[in-house]
């Protein structure tokens, strides 16, 4: 049954961290990894998060079952700092997942449950894990343009005429801050012109803000 197991290739990104170490240059910088590193190169833990671990350890009374969909304190908080009151708690739905690749899982597993015919359009480039797990789960991909190289901005015109062509049902990944691997994003105004285009394509609804009675 394991021979079914094929070797996979390196992953890229951590083949570079290899690299790094064998490079006996001094000046290197890894710029591999997205993480902060300091003058010595390592990866201190940020004193916030110190504190708030001994916070958690010295207050936290169970680690009991949370329950399928996680802390609920934790995603009623998260609802609250991403959103705050621009849509109506009840309108929210919150998942705790162990990270964005489980995150990204579970969404694409609410996509296929869904509508299995919806096609997931990816910004070109993205994080490669967004296209490798819609690959393993047999999900239509399309990607947008995004990222203009050579002004190192985003190329919004470009990606609205690729959006144009997004149907009902389909399904817009969009990176809500830090875009990897670009780094540049969306601001707010782009964000609302996006959700005009977007928008009216729910099925039924011709307008976009929460006030809409059929929403
Ligand atoms: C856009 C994007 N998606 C997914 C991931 C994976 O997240 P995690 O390491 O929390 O699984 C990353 C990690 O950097 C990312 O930048």
């Amino acid at each position: 049954m394991l021979e079914k197991f094929q070797p996979v290739p390196p992953d890229p990104i951590l083949g570079l961290g290899q690299l790094f170490a064998a490079d006996t240059r001094d000046g290197k910088i890894d710029l591999g990894v997205g993480v902060f590193k300091d003058a010595a190169g390592n990866t201190p833990i940020m004193s916030a998060v110190k504190r708030a671990e001994l916070v958690l350890h010295n207050s936290q009374t169970t680690k009991t079952y949370k329950g399928l969909a996680g802390d609920e304190a934790f995603r009623d908080s998260m609802r609250a700092l991403v959103l705050g009151d621009a849509v109506p708690a009840n309108r929210v739905a919150t998942i705790q997942t162990p990270g964005g690749t489980g995150a990204i899982r579970q969404l694409y597993e609410a996509v296929k449950k869904i509508n299995d015919e919806a096609t997931l359009w990816l910004s070109d480039p993205t994080w490669p894990s967004h296209i490798g797990i819609a690959r393993h789960m047999g999900l239509k991909m399309r990607g947008y343009s995004y990222f203009d190289g050579t002004a190192s901005t985003v190329d919004f015109g470009a990606m609205m005429d690729d959006l144009a062509a997004v149907r009902p049902q389909d399904v817009v990944m969009l990176h809500g801050c830090c875009h990897n691997p670009t780094g540049a994003n969306l601001s707010i105004s782009p964000i609302r012109g996006l959700a005009t285009v977007l928008m009216p394509t729910l099925p039924g609804c011709g307008r976009w803000r929460h006030g809409c009675p059929k929403c």
